[in-house]
């Protein structure tokens, strides 16, 4: 606990008032107190070098991250058993991670802050066994974890003993995977192996300018490849938000990414048997958003910010955008509406038009993927022209990491509403969560246009010996055209056909979800047995 900056253990319990201590006790305490007090501030200059670096300490950063005195200490008095290599002599508490407990808006997290102070933050045998005990007591407790990465990788004195750390951390993630939300947050280097456990986690932070992560760093990169790269170009906190997408989310300082990461808790449930944190209902169910009609032009090709429909769809416009970086064709963002936690998808008009390629399926698909464990429903806003056509993406495999969003869309059991909002075609109208592949509540606005493909395309396949034999082949090109859209792509045709449930005016599409939500609530869908399925990876 910090008790007006002074860290308390979990010793640390309050003394009976008025009963008068027996010498050796009150003096034990007082050695215990200067020693607990000596620890955590930490060694001066070590602290002054972490601040030259613009870095804050472990337990600055817990300090932000946790609500005040609400932080438990364990393990504190750790220290490596390692004698050979001159360490014997070198053995410092905590051996470099400040490992425990917190609440964040009085709600339980576990966490553990690795100390660039202590030996580079580096990971050997003891600093490894206290994460593994704190990941088990929030396995064990359901409540999520946060870890703070400030670290220069496996301590190299302790060999494969620092390894086999590792491979605990990283087996005991994925045992929690699905179970407890996980957040990692790169505040610091984070190379070799280390960078898996941010890539285990569900969302994963990192702040410009201090954070780095890759798996192998410029020295060897110069070495192998030739390649001349600075730390920041090979591993900075923009090359993953916005090229690699390990970064979930970016930040200039560690004060606004700390403080993000609290309203990211504040919105996820504290396991996967429990619902996502609820606020009192807003009223959405009478809510009508006229400025909708406004937002979403009518012609299907001109662009438009989906991220403008989201905000009025949403309770005061709030959310929290992930991968905002990355994959920026489809947005995927966490908020609520009427009170209720909920996670919307859609496609981004404003960015290549909004098709679906490979990095926007795999976004798409984790974010899906985290909801659906979460018990957080999914509202799926599709305007989207099919996936992106060219060799690169079949030759990366497209289809391959297509079927990845497919995969967990159809497998996802929380509530699902798809909102038409204007075209959806082919495949990536199947994928964008269609009735076929099992939403619960599909949504179409009026002007919509949900095909096979759009009506100049089908026409050219359909009619090709007669455009070619046509002494006018542009008139018979504009009637066959009109036609097509008449027969098949008028907005009630999939309703019709029972694959909308219904046309709704845009302005009351916060009042038709908010509505749908509270009719799904009760939604319980078991899968079937089996160990897991075998997604296309
Ligand atoms: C032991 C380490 C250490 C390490 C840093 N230190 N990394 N001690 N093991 N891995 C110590 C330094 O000796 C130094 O101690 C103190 O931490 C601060 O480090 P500096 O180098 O002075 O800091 P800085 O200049 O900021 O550079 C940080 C750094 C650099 C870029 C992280 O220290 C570095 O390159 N370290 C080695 C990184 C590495 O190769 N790690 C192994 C990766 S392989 P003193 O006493 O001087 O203060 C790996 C495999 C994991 O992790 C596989 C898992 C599956």
């Amino acid at each position: 606990m910090r008790d007006g900056g002074r860290t308390m253990s979990i010793a640390d319990t309050p003394l009976d008032a008025g009963q008068p201590l027996r010498r050796p006790v009150q003096l034990a305490r007082e050695r215990a107190g200067r020693l607990r007090l000596r620890i955590a501030e930490g060694h001066s200059d070590a602290v002054a070098r972490q601040h030259a670096l613009g870095k804050l300490t472990a337990r600055e950063r817990l300090d932000l991250l946790l609500d005040a005195g609400s932080f438990t200490e364990i393990d504190m008095y750790r220290k490596h058993q390692v004698r050979g290599m001159k360490m014997a002599e070198n053995a410092p508490h905590t051996d470099g991670v400040v490992t425990g407990s917190g609440t964040i808006e009085g709600r339980r997290v576990f966490v553990y802050a690795q100390d660039f102070t202590i030996f580079g933050g580096s990971l050997g045998a003891a600093h490894a066994a206290k994460i593994h005990k704190v990941l088990d007591l929030a396995i064990a407790a359901g409540a999520p974890v946060i870890a703070l990465n400030d670290s220069g990788g496996a301590r190299i004195q302790e060999g494969v003993m620092a390894l086999d750390g590792y491979g605990g951390i990283f087996r005991r993630q994925v045992e929690a995977s699905g179970v407890i939300p996980q957040i990692s947050v790169v505040l610091g280097p984070c190379a070799g192996g280390a960078a898996y456990s941010p890539a285990l986690a569900d969302f994963t932070f990192m702040v410009r300018d201090i954070a780095q992560m890759y798996l192998t760093g410029p020295d060897v990169v110069a070495a192998v490849t030739g390649e001349h790269v600075s730390h920041a170009e090979l591993g900075g906190a923009d090359v993953h938000g916005g090229r690699s997408g390990v970064a979930t989310f970016v930040y200039d300082d560690e004060e606004s990414c700390l403080a993000d990461i609290r309203y990211l808790v504040s919105l996820l449930p504290a396991n996967n048997l429990e619902p996502a944190p609820a606020l009192p209902a807003r009223g959405a169910a009478f809510d009508r958003r006229p400025a909708l009609t406004e937002i979403v032009p009518t012609e299907p090709n001109q662009p438009y910010d989906m991220r403008s429909v989201i905000a009025e769809l949403l309770d005061d416009g709030d959310f929290l955008e992930v991968h905002e970086l990355w994959a920026q064709n489809v947005v995927c963002v966490l908020g609520r509406i009427d009170g209720e936690v909920v996670g919307v998808v859609g496609n981004q008009p404003m960015v290549l038009a909004g098709v679906l390629d490979i990095e926007a399926s795999q976004k798409a698909a984790r974010f899906v993927r985290f909801c659906d464990a979460f018990n957080i429903p999914l509202v799926t806003l599709v305007d989207v022209p099919g996936f992106l056509p060219g060799t690169g993406q079949e030759y990366a495999g497209v289809i391959r990491h297509g079927a990845k969003l497919l995969y967990a869309y159809c497998e996802a059991t929380v509530p699902r509403i798809q909102v038409i909002v204007r075209k959806a075609y082919g495949g990536a109208y199947i994928v964008m969560d269609s009735r076929s592949v099992g939403t619960d509540l599909s949504l179409a606005w009026p002007a919509n246009e949900i095909a096979v493909m759009g009506a100049e395309g089908a026409v050219n396949v359909l009619f090709r010996k007669e455009l070619a034999a046509s002494t006018s082949p542009g008139d018979l090109r504009t009637e066959l055209i009109k036609q097509y859209t008449e027969e098949l792509m008028h907005p009630h045709y999939a309703a019709e056909r029972g694959l909308v449930d219904d046309v709704i005016d845009p302005a009351d599409t916060r009042i038709a979800v908010a509505k749908g939500l509270d009719m799904l609530r009760t939604k319980r869908k078991d899968p079937p047995r089996r160990k897991h399925g075998n997604a296309p990876l």
